[in-house]
């Protein structure tokens, strides 16, 4: 990381004026006014689709703006390109990534950037800068894996190692902690202060609002690709925030679920996994009830629910659904059975990002009387009902004919929220239902949770969130290092009773 000497302060890092961008039907961007400052951390808030991912990328120049002015360290600057932005040190960190999977960490980091004497690389000057970064960062990642082999949490370090690679004046990180652990989140911020300390300018983009209130100095609001306004951070508050962000006033509170517990629908036995992530856990949802699932990322809550849905390969142990076991789980017979599985990760498990939104929301449910008849899809009944579950999704722009590939983020998981209604399911497994979703979105997730368990459906949701997970179930287990350590019900579902049954774990692990 080089980072040179501070600019004047009085002069904005960045400042844009007047940037508009627009993609076919859609004014993405509309004459935005946007002013960084050295050493501040300014976060962008809005709804999924509001426009952050485009005015990072016309920051970093991916799209080139349709008009408008850009400075840059007092200097105008046109015709930007990636490679330029770059080398005047602006770095962005996607929100999809960027890196090559059939490459090693370090290979992607040096990509295009080689260090080369006389036309021959050096692998070991590479491998050894590669490594001091990382050391620096505090990251515990290996630059001589394939990416294709790491962790998403993994590969968001990776992301933001290669970032920080060169000369940088601005960091633009969107959503980086959405798959990050605990842990790293935590490096992750410490290299934020240090950051901020040195002059350096960061754009941030998040949903969650913990997250803002520690981090941001100043927050822009976008609506519908519009400025609405730029606050102080210490001097707004959450409520105020999301008005602005929605242009209504939402109420923040988690919807009042009834739960109704019945019969046993998911029952596991001395579950472990291949990779060692689960640990002979036993644990059952019930019809009618929401069961949690709490514990920090990466402690195989996750890969547990993954497991019963058949994309995670278990070595011993036995799942029955609804009485009957389930031998060896594949996502196909899965959904046969009744099971539904949303991802945490929105793109990489099964959106056709070329076709439109309604065929992704459908795809399930083709085969379903509803739909087709003699073999014909009956598009008008197909076109309402996906309709009708967007809406009430809030999908932005709401246009079902669009190509899943020109959705914001947030929206894309939405689709793959979409596909649960449209079919008769009796399980339904959430993996961090809320990561990357906006607050009014969020809501309409948890109202969608509540009507299935109260028409009877076993849910069961993993959240890293300790407050969601709580809010949300009647009955939490709490996770940790594989194993279940603790089952709470009732009053017994406490922040304090979760964080004391890691501890415990601690505790047992040491004297063991
Ligand atoms: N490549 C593209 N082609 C067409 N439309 C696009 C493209 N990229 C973004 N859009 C549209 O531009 C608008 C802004 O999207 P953007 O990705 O900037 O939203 P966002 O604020 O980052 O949302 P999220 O919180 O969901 O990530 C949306 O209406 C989106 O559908
Ligand atoms: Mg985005």
């Amino acid at each position: 990381m080089d980072v040179d000497v501070a600019p004047k302060p009085a002069e904005p890092l960045l400042q844009l004026r007047g940037i508009s961008k627009h993609f076919t039907g859609v004014q993405a961007l509309d004459r935005i006014d946007l002013g960084v400052r050295a050493g501040e951390l300014h976060v962008l808030f809005g709804e999924n689709g509001a426009g952050k991912s485009t005015l990072i990328n016309v920051v970093s120049g991916t799209f080139p703006p349709d008009e408008g002015s850009f400075h840059f360290e007092g200097e105008e600057i046109r015709h930007l390109t990636p490679q330029r932005a770059r080398a005047i040190g602006i770095s962005p960190v996607f929100q999809e990534f960027s890196l090559v999977p059939s490459l090693t960490v370090e290979e992607n980091l040096f990509l295009g950037r080689e260090i080369t004497t006389g036309g021959v690389l050096r692998a070991r000057e590479m491998r050894k800068r590669a490594q001091a970064l990382i050391d620096e960062l505090g990251f515990d990642l290996d630059p001589s894996r394939r990416v294709d082999d790491l962790s998403r949490a993994h590969q968001q370090m990776a992301e933001i190692a290669k970032a920080l690679l060169g000369k940088v004046r601005l960091l633009i990180l969107d959503e980086p902690t959405a798959s990050l652990t605990e842990r790293e989140t935590g490096r992750l911020f410490e290299l934020i202060a240090r950051l901020k300390s040195r002059g350096v300018g960061l754009i941030y983009v998040s949903h969650r609002m913990r997250e803002i209130r520690t981090l941001a100095d100043r927050v822009t609001v976008l609506r519908d690709g519009r400025h609405v306004r730029t606050l102080d951070a210490a001097s707004s508050t959450d409520g105020e925030l999301v008005e602005l962000m929605t242009g209504r006033k939402i109420d923040l509170l988690y919807p009042t679920i009834t739960h109704k517990p019945g019969k046993v629908i998911v029952d596991v036995e001395n579950l472990t996994l291949a990779d060692g992530s689960v640990r002979d856990v036993n644990f059952y949802g019930r019809a009618g009830e929401i069961t949690g699932i709490a514990g920090l990322v990466g402690c195989g809550k996750s890969e547990l629910i993954r497991a019963i849905y058949g994309i995670e390969p278990a070595t011993s142990g036995a799942i029955r659904i609804d009485g009957a076991p389930y031998e060896f789980p594949a996502a196909r017979r899965s959904l046969k059975r009744g099971i539904a599985y949303f991802p945490a990760n929105r793109t990489a498990e099964g959106l056709a990002l070329s076709r439109p939104i309604r065929e992704n929301a459908s795809m399930t449910v083709l085969d379903l009387p509803a739909f087709a008849r003699f073999g014909v899809l009956r598009q008008a009944a197909e076109r309402a009902k996906i309709g009708g579950i967007m809406a009430q999704l809030q999908l932005r722009p709401p246009n079902i004919e669009r190509a899943a590939g020109a959705l914001s983020g947030g929206n894309r998981q939405k689709v793959m929220l979409a596909r649960a209604l449209t079919r008769e399911l009796t399980v339904f497994l959430f993996d961090e239902p809320s990561v990357g979703i906006d607050v009014g979105a969020k809501l309409e997730v948890y109202e969608f949770m509540k009507s299935l368990v109260e028409a009877g459906a076993a849910v069961i949701v993993v959240s890293s969130e300790l407050p969601e997970a709580l809010a949300l179930s009647n009955r939490l287990y709490v996770m940790h290092h594989g194993r279940i350590v603790a089952e709470l019900t009732g009053a017994d579902r406490t922040e304090q009773n979760v964080l004391s049954s890691f501890f415990r774990d601690h505790l047992t692990a040491e004297v063991a």
